[in-house]
């Protein structure tokens, strides 16, 4: 099991040593959430930081845009330093077009799902994708409670995957703690993606790293 935690909800102030910190921990991935005020109503990070976060660590950076139209800022986030680029369903008419333009970028390509989004609305591409992100809170905000018909829905997302032989990790995101990570494991996930149970853990983020490692009983 992976474990990326989502710079989100970490003291930008500090971004580096906040990285260093997940980092000491045994954090795999850094997550980081774009979001542009339409395709959500929040506006959160860009390249600009997505190159800061890259000269902080040698961490692969698994960039998840909640943004309008993609397309327009791919290239934009490879440059920044982007190893993986998810881009959401619901923003994307072209899908197996737009992960065709992300693959050819060299970095691995993700599709996520919004809660209300019908997995069958992925089925045609799950053979072309990297990664899976399962979104278990409605997108906008770090701090949410973890919607709980979302184990189900990994379950099923992990079938999926299994069905055409694809190796792709099975992302989930939001709300995600020390509480549902291994009910989350056994559903199938490959990833967990943590931004507050990590950056707000009151021991510090390195045993917020832990505290899911732990409970994940490795
Ligand atoms: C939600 C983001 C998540 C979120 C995770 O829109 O995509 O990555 O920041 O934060 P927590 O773990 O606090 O839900
Ligand atoms: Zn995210």
């Amino acid at each position: 099991m992976k474990i990326a935690p989502s710079i989100l909800s970490c003291d930008f102030s500090r971004l580096a040593e906040e990285i260093h910190a997940v980092e000491a921990g045994g954090a795999d991935w850094i997550h980081v959430d774009v979001m542009d005020g339409h395709f959500v109503p929040n506006i959160t990070i860009g390249p600009v930081i997505t190159q800061g976060a890259r000269r902080a660590t040698g961490l692969p950076l698994d960039v998840h845009l909640m943004i309008e139209a993609p397309e327009r800022y791919l290239e934009a986030f490879v440059r920044a330093g982007a190893d993986s680029l998810t881009v959401h369903r619901e923003a994307c008419p072209d899908l197996a077009d737009t992960l065709a333009r992300i693959r050819t970028l060299g970095v691995r390509a993700g599709v996520a799902v919004n809660p209300d989004t019908p997995l069958e609305t992925v089925r045609d591409v799950v053979s072309d994708i990297d990664l899976l992100l399962i979104m278990s809170v409605h997108p906008g905000f770090g701090g949410q409670k973890y919607l709980a018909g979302s184990t189900e829905r990994v379950r099923r997302a992990r079938a999926m995957l299994d069905a055409v032989g694809s190796a792709a990790d099975l992302e989930v995101d939001g709300g995600v703690d020390a509480r549902n990570a291994a009910e989350l494991a056994d559903a199938g996930a490959s990833v967990l993606v943590a931004g507050s149970a990590v950056f707000a853990h009151p021991a510090g983020a390195a045993e917020g790293v832990q505290a899911i490692r732990k409970a994940l009983g490795a």
